[in-house]
């Protein structure tokens, strides 16, 4: 069936995080969070080959954090996401299936990217994990007035890694259109994705609350305050 892919977006400037150094850089529990993605990927034994995308002026630094080992890769990302992610593609070119996992969801446990592993292998060309959306959810016009308030017994909040057949990845990215995670370009052609439970430690650091959260359960004295998150 092919190779399992795994390509690491690390490209993002982070402005939300407001570091001075790009996210994926910064460090949590003492390592950059690439440097705990890529070794959580790796800790599956499912994996046959780490593609890593970062900005041109830091491959050299990417190179030296993270593990000398001859499945990791580093490439050239792009301005958006998404132009990462097709450069991460360009890259994988004998794929069987890919995952695209963020490196800012540092935490993000190999079980949980096992069985997103296991259910492309079972068939199922596009797998996402969820959870459960805790907030209600409104949606807002232009002047922030509300114009709806969505069932939230119905929504997901979606993580990674997503995992895909990587025909499908490859035709989702060469057919025009606009989403906000790989997911929803798959979506775009009207193939099934498929859900499964996400974990709370998947959680994508974006603020300096979620950097100190992470900083928090890395360095927690007492290894079961994560067993229960
Ligand atoms: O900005 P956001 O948190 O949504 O980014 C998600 C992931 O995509 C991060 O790991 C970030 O480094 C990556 N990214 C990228 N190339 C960009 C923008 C974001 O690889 N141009």
């Amino acid at each position: 069936m092919g190779p399992v892919i795994a390509l690491v977006p690390a490209a993002g400037r982070g402005v939300r995080l407001g570091a001075t150094e790009p996210k994926a850089f910064v460090a949590v529990g003492g390592r950059p969070m690439l440097g705990l993605a890529v070794d959580g990927l790796l800790a599956t034994g499912m994996i046959d080959q780490v593609i890593v995308m970062v900005p041109a002026e830091l491959v050299d630094r990417a190179v030296a954090l993270l593990p000398p080992s001859p499945l990791v890769r580093v490439v050239v990302g792009g301005v958006e996401r998404i132009d990462s992610v097709r450069a991460g593609l360009a890259a994988a070119a004998d794929a069987g299936y890919v995952l695209v996992h963020d490196a800012a969801r540092a935490l993000t446990p190999p079980d949980l990217i096992a069985r997103v592993i296991a259910e492309l292998r079972a068939g199922h060309p596009a797998v996402v994990p969820v959870l459960p959306v805790v907030d209600t959810v409104k949606s807002v016009d232009r002047a922030g007035t509300v114009t709806g308030t969505p069932d939230r017994a119905t929504l997901r909040a979606v993580q990674t890694p997503q995992g895909f057949a990587a025909d499908l990845l490859r035709t989702a990215y060469a057919t025009p259109g606009i989403a906000t995670d790989d997911a929803g370009l798959v979506e775009q052609l009207g193939v099934p994705v498929r859900t499964i439970p996400g974990d709370p430690l998947a959680f994508k650091i974006t603020t300096p609350l979620d950097l100190r959260l992470a900083d928090a359960v890395l360095t927690a004295a007492d290894s079961s305050v994560v067993g229960n998150l």
